[in-house]
This record gives C-alpha cells, structure tokens and sequence, in this order.
C-alpha cells in the first residue's frame, strides 16, 4: 500500500479529476488540501460527466473516505451546492464525505473583494477565477479568517462585524463597490452551521487511525505547480501553496507519510487567466497558430469552473523539470496525448535561451519569463488515433518518440498516459 500525492505540474486543468477517480478503487481515503471553489475537477464515466470543486475526487466510490483539509478554503453556498448535486445523483455524499473544522470559509466578503480588487486592476488583472480565493487566504494569514469550528465560537458576532467594519471600507471608500450586509454574511454562516458543521471533523485523527491500520491515502492537489503562490508565476499565481509539500501541512500528516509524488501534465501546456506562458500559441486575444487552434478544439480546452478559454502551447520541458525539483515527483501522469493526434509535427520546448544564453531553470521574475526564448525540437507527427488507447503497443511510433523525449527532457519516468477523458482510457507504464 502507497500514500501518494497528486498534483498538477502545469498551470492547472493537467486531469487530477480524472487520475485521482481511477486510482481512487487502490486506495482507502483520497484527501484535498489546498484551494477551494477555483478548482474544477473533471471525472468521466461512460456518458455521465461530474465536475467537481471542493469534494475530492475519489466521492464516487463506495468505500473512500474523502477529506477536506484545513489547507483549503470552502465557499458554503458553493459546497452545499455540490453535495447537494451528488445527492441528487444518488451519491451519499455525507457518509463518505468529512471536512476539517480547521478549514477556512469563504465568505461573501472575500467574493466581493475578488471581484472589485480585478475590476480595479483592468488590464492588470490576474484573472482569478472570481471564487473569493485570494480575499479568504489573506484573512487565514492576517488571523482574521472564520474557520468551520468558529461558528460554535461566542466571539463569533463580534469578529464578523469587525471584518465587515474593515471590508466594507475597502469595498466602498477605496474600490467605489457595493458594500456587503450583515444579512449577507449570516445566510452563508446558518448554511454552513446546518449543512457543513454536522460534517466537521479532526481530520489528521482520521488519517493517522486509517494509516496507522496501514491504509492507502491518496493526496489530491488543486491548481498546478506554476500557480503556486511561491514557486509559480508570482503574482499571477492562486494564493496556496499547490506543491507536494503543501499536502503535509495541509491536512497535518508527516513527511515520512509519503511514499510517491504522481506529477500529472498534459502532453502540450494550456493556462487560463493572465500570467507568462512560454510556449503559447493560441488565445482568445488574437494570438492563432493552428498548432495551437488543434489542440484548444480537439483538447475542448474550456474552463471546468469558469467556463473560459484555455489558452494552448507547446509541451514546456523547462516548466516539468522545475515542477519535478520542487516537488521530488517521482514518475508522470501524461494526459491528453491523443489530443495531439492529427498533427503533421510536434514541438518539444527543452530549454530557454534569455539575451542569447542557454538558461539552466525558469527565472523567479516574471518579466524575464515573459522574454524568454524557448528552444524547439521538433519532432514528426501521427495521423493514427491514440484515443482510448490502453496499451503502448495500441500507439504510433511516433508518439513513443514523444513520451520517451519528454521523459529524458523532464529526467523523470512516465508512470501512466491518458488517452481520453473516461476512466478506462488509460495506460499504466510502471
Ligand atoms: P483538472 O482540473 O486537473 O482535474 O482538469 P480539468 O477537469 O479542469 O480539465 C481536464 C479536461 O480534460 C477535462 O475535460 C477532462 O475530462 C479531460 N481529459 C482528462 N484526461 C484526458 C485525456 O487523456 N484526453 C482527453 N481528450 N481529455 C482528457
Ligand atoms: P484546477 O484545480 C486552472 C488560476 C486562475 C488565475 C489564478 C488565480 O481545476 O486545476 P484564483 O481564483 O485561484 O485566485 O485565480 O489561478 N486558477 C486555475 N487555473 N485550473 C485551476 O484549478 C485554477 N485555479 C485557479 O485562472 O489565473
Ligand atoms: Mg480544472
């Protein structure tokens, strides 16, 4: 039995969803710890698609507990929402599902401040997802921030008036936006004293009684690497921490309690709001190489959250390889390679060059990403059909040619490939 961590090494959108559902039957409890509501978790099987925010990915099996860490931030409104659709489609959410009542909750304040603060910025903006993610990790930080378990707290009125005295300055005097009512604020409280507290748990007592029986936990990141809020794009990063090493501190587990780090990236790169990206070569601004253009058609690239177009580009080689280092990812989880299919090439960035040197990792400042020059291999293409594909010698020796170039290229093996958005299309290498 391994404990494992999943994670996304790109700028999010890599498939957790899809990964973490089909290895979900191989473990006892799959566990979220950072993000919240921004997420958007796809698992499909057969014709029935679920997307998924707040609640791991494993909530469709029977017999997996699924865990919310004190890392991530839960939005009542949203959460119950979700559960509330899985109920519906006849999952028994609230037997499987607990939430750490260290978790903080988002609140209509910190949606508010999102949403003003980007209005305010214009050009500028980060281009969150809108989910109040950014407002609500700051007040975690400045230990003003309502945790699940302070809803039974008698202080509890008292601290919310006194944020509200702060935001509701901020939103009107200084970003000229609606202020926020007391009513507001008590509606998404009473959801999630009814909803959600009865749901409240220790969560690092329930992981350590199933580790400790020698269960299988599987760690379920949100985002991706390049979004993280120190190792990523700063400041066009979410406000977590996205790495490996954040499931640690954000569920309270050990480091001795993690066997693998399953490092999940696309066979090509796409990112969705503003920020450095490379190997770009596709986006709703005008940029159109048709390279690009195949794989946002064929790869259906469209926020699962937000509903935004993803932006597309090359396969990053110095992007994986940073993500493999600040992560200790021990193999890779390839997706959406069949969404490559067609092309008569395939470009592979292994390096960029800056005012004409060969750089040996991504540079921490933006503007110097933004300047970078990425150096191509190109490499032939495959007109056969990778879709569905569950074994390697189903595929085109050109395609083998890939992968074996990117795990040189990213020092790192490949430990499955995704070969379509089910559950089944799938292949397992090591
Ligand atoms: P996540 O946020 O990392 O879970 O990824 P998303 O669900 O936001 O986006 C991934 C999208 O790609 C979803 O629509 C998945 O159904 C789909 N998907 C996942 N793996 C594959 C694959 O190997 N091939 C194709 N064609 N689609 C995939
Ligand atoms: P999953 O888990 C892709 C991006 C936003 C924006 C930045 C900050 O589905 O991979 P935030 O709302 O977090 O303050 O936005 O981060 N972002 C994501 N991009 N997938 C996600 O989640 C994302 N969550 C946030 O687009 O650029
Ligand atoms: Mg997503």
């Amino acid at each position: 039995m391994t404990n494992t961590v999943a994670i996304g090494i790109q700028w999010g959108d890599e498939g957790k969803g899809k990964i973490v559902d089909l290895l979900t039957p191989d473990v006892d409890v799959v566990a979220r710890f950072q993000g919240g509501p921004n997420a958007g978790h796809t698992l499909v099987i057969g014709d029935q698609k679920t997307v998924l925010n707040h609640i791991p990915s494993g909530i469709l099996h029977e017999n997996t507990a699924c865990l919310i860490g004190n890392g991530t931030v839960v939005d009542p409104f949203h959460l119950v929402e979700e559960m509330d659709t899985l109920i519906k489609a006849g999952i028994p959410v609230s037997e499987r599902l607990k939430i750490s009542e260290r978790c903080q909750l988002i609140l209509p304040y910190h949606r508010a401040l999102d949403a003003a603060r980007e209005a305010a910025k214009g050009k500028d903006k980060i281009g969150t997802t809108g989910k109040g993610i950014g407002p609500c990790y700051e007040d975690k930080t400045a230990r003003r921030g309502i945790r699940l378990i302070d809803l039974k707290s008698d202080d509890l009125n008292a601290r919310i008036d006194a944020n509200l005295e702060y935001v509701n300055f901020m939103l009107v005097e200084y970003l000229k936006a609606e202020m926020i009512s007391r009513e507001d604020v008590d509606k998404a409280l009473d959801l999630a004293r009814e909803r959600l507290l009865p749901l409240a748990a220790d969560v690092p007592l329930i992981l350590q009684r199933h580790i400790k029986a020698g269960d299988s936990v599987l760690y379920e990141g949100a985002q991706g690497s390049m979004l993280d809020v120190d190792h990523g794009t700063y400041p066009y990063v979410t406000s977590s921490n996205t790495v490996a090493g954040a499931a640690l501190a954000g569920l309270g587990v050990g480091p001795g309690q993690v066997d693998e780090v399953l490092g999940i990236c696309k066979a090509y790169t796409t990112r969705v709001g503003s920020g450095p990206f490379p190997t770009e070569l596709y986006n709703a601004e005008g940029m159109n190489c048709p390279s690009g253009k195949h794989m946002a058609e064929r790869g259906q690239e469209f926020g699962a959250t937000t509903g935004r177009p993803r932006r597309t580009g090359w396969f990053d080689g110095p992007v994986v390889q940073h993500a493999v280092r600040i992560n200790g990812v021990t193999g890779l989880a390839i997706t959406k390679l069949d969404v490559l299919d067609g092309l008569e090439e395939v470009k592979l960035c292994v390096a960029y060059e800056l005012n004409g040197e060969r750089l040996e990792s991504i540079p921490a400042c933006c503007n110097q990403l933004d300047a970078v020059v990425p150096i191509y291999e190109t490499l032939p293409g495959w007109s056969e059909n990778t879709f569905g594909a569950t074994s390697m010698d189903q595929l085109p020796a050109n395609a083998v040619t890939l992968l074996k170039r990117i795990e040189e290229v990213c020092e790192c093996p490949i430990a499955m490939l995704s070969t379509g958005p089910d559950r089944n299309h799938i292949i397992h290498l090591h």
